[in-house]
């Protein structure tokens, strides 16, 4: 056997050669993907990314060889000499690009052995997901995989072009930084040289990007890696990549028209989709209203409608005393679903009470009319009105909720979910983007007992706002944006604060005091008072955007090495252990 490759070069890779190739001496390398003996003549798929190619080893080989081949099995690394052949008739696989020809081997290298695989390297396989991110290196090899990989490339390649061609500079900011307010759990980094001293890992560059405007490249770029502790779960990664994107002089209006330019430029030139321009915008609180959610899923109806009026003109007790406790009663009309079964809406009610919501009323829209338990609650006016309000037809069910307005919202937009997941209305292929702006400044942390930054504390108020800033925080309106696609948030950024006087009022209103702003923020206040322009940006959610270009319902499966719900790699096995001696040098002592 012959491990090394000497003088061998590859002359093509496994998915090149055509039938135009035909009685060329050519070299291949790559995996031995299927091996089958036909009494003496062997057959060998050879694989590399780039596809797979056929090698025939024939009996009359020289002796040495051909023993080799008896040899081979599966994962084997192969070099291979030999003339392109055309396949016998009938013999072609019109499915295989390569399919025209096949390789007659010369001569052969062994370059390396393979232990059989926990899971076949093949398109469909059942492996569960751990086998597979412990023998990722393996699952990488398999074509859904690659394709991920190719397709994240081409999305990274294709984003920067765009973005150099509106002038934008790529810059690089420190993973190792001072501890930023995203909002998640900083990654944290023991200094060695500074014991007792800390560095985060970035939540995002935020900070930077913004001292960065400050420092005049007023249109700034970066496909960076950001770090979060936070709870995990489908679309989280303790690490994922951002496109982070900052510009000064701009309105939100700019920021907008930019993303929306690079989403379009990334969904024409990777995957072959064009956006219907332009992408339609909604306040957070029409989104609230409308679906219950500031992330709808605009691929289909199912609108949540307020019945408050019709409730009030009814006799029904649970919901005229929600309404006169401050509440509300809203309801969504799901179409066609009167044949229902009291099993069905029973689910439907745990559902929905998984989701806060304290019970599910229901009305069947029949030719007799309407139906249901409630239904002699409601007066005629009163029936008349719901009929109206939800545009109930024939065979309609109308599900009700009432409660307080943030509990109806919750139960009902994923109830909105639910529907339509049972009547398949989500279609992948299907890409339905919306945005969402003004997004409320502040909201009051029921835990902290205090007002936290719904974004983060450097998104400017609205103008029309900013009187209300310490009178009504809750209601200021923030000059935020969020880029959203069938119900993922896939981008958000904001117009950033620029002026000294109202970052400091945002920090006090956050109950940041004003030696907690000096220690953590001195830097970025002092930049402030040295000509900080008009600024702001945003940041996509890469690996989001990349997962819903490839048909993916986890961003793991579009993440080469990615981590597990407990934040683990089972690969490599991080987290793990580290020595005493590494501890005691950074000062450090386990509890
Ligand atoms: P934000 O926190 O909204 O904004 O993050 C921007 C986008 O990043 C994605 N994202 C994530 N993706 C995977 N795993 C996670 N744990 C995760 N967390 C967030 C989302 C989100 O829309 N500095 C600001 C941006 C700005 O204001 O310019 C920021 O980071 O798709
Ligand atoms: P009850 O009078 O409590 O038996 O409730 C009659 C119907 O109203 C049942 O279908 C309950 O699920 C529903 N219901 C009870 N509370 C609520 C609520 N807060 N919102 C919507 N429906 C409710």
């Amino acid at each position: 056997m012959s491990e090394s490759l000497g003088d061998w070069k590859r002359t093509h890779n496994c998915g090149e050669l055509r039938i135009e190739n035909v009685g060329e001496e050519v070299c291949l390398m790559g995996w031995v993907g299927k091996r089958r003996d036909h009494g003496g003549v062997i057959f060998v798929d050879l694989r590399d990314r780039y596809g797979i190619t056929q090698v025939v080893f024939r009996p009359d080989l020289e002796s040495e060889t051909h023993a080799i081949a008896e040899k081979i099995r599966n994962e084997f690394v192969l070099a291979i000499k030999g003339r392109v052949e055309p396949r016998p008739e009938g013999m072609a696989n019109p499915k295989l690009p390569t399919g025209a020809i096949d390789i007659e081997c010369s001569d052969l290298r062994l370059l390396n052995e393979a232990d059989t695989p926990p899971f076949a390297i093949e398109p469909e396989i059942d492996a569960n997901e751990e086998l597979r991110l412990r023998y990722r290196y393996l699952d990488l090899r398999r074509p859904d995989m690659q394709q991920a990989v190719f397709l994240r490339h081409n999305a990274a390649q294709e984003t920067r072009k765009y973005l150099i061609g509106q002038s934008f500079l790529e810059i690089e900011t420190p993973f190792l930084m001072k501890s930023t307010p995203e909002g998640a759990r900083d990654y944290l980094v023991p200094s060695r040289v500074q014991r007792g001293n800390f560095y985060a890992l970035p939540q995002s560059p935020q900070t930077y990007k913004q001292l960065l405007m400050i420092a005049g490249y007023d249109r700034y770029f970066q496909i960076v890696r950001c770090f979060r502790d936070e709870d995990l779960r489908g679309d989280r990664q303790p690490e994922f990549t951002q496109i982070d994107i900052e510009m000064a002089f701009v309105t939100e209006a700019d920021v907008m028209q930019l993303a929306e330019g690079l989403t379009r430029h990334l969904f024409a030139h990777v995957i072959g989709f064009d956006i219907p321009s332009p992408i339609p915008q909604m306040t957070y609180r029409e989104a609230i209203d409308r679906f219950g959610t500031d992330r709808p899923d605009t691929r289909f109806d199912l609108e949540i409608v307020d019945i408050s009026k019709a409730a009030l003109a009814s006799e029904f007790r649970v919901f005229r005393s929600v309404i006169d406790s401050g509440g509300q009663v809203r309801a969504i009309n799901a179409r066609g679903c009167a044949n229902y079964s009291r099993k069905q809406i029973d689910d439907l009610t745990a559902f929905v009470a998984k989701h806060g919501a304290k019970g599910l009323a229901w009305i069947k829209v029949t030719d007799q009319g309407l139906e249901s338990s409630i239904v002699k609650f409601f007066p005629d006016q009163a029936q008349q009105m719901l009929r109206e309000s939800l545009d109930a037809q024939i065979g309609d069910l109308l599900l009700f909720v009432a409660d307080q307005p943030a509990v109806v919202a919750n139960a009902l937009g994923n109830l909105r979910l639910e529907l339509a997941r049972q009547q398949d209305l989500m279609t992948t292929g299907d890409f339905s983007f919306l945005w969402v702006t003004q997004f409320p400044l502040l909201e009051f942390d029921d835990v902290e007992k205090r007002y936290v930054a719904c974004h983060h504390p450097f998104t400017s108020p609205l103008e029309a706002d900013l009187n209300e800033l310490e009178t009504a925080p809750g209601d200021v309106r923030a000059r935020a944006y969020d880029l959203v696609l069938n119900g993922n948030e896939i981008a958000g950024g904001s117009i950033r604060i620029h002026r000294r006087e109202t970052q400091e009022r945002v920090f006090r209103m956050l109950g940041i005091s004003e030696s907690e702003s000096r220690e953590k923020f001195g830097f970025l206040l002092d930049a402030f008072r040295y000509g900080a322009p008009p600024h702001g940006g945003i940041a996509f959610g890469y690996d989001r955007l990349v997962a819903l270009m490839a048909g993916k319902a986890f961003i793991r499966d579009v993440i080469p090495f990615p981590k597990t719900n407990t934040a683990a790699s089972l690969m490599d096995g991080a987290p793990s252990a580290v020595d005493l001696a590494q501890l005691r040098e950074l000062g450090l002592r386990l509890l």
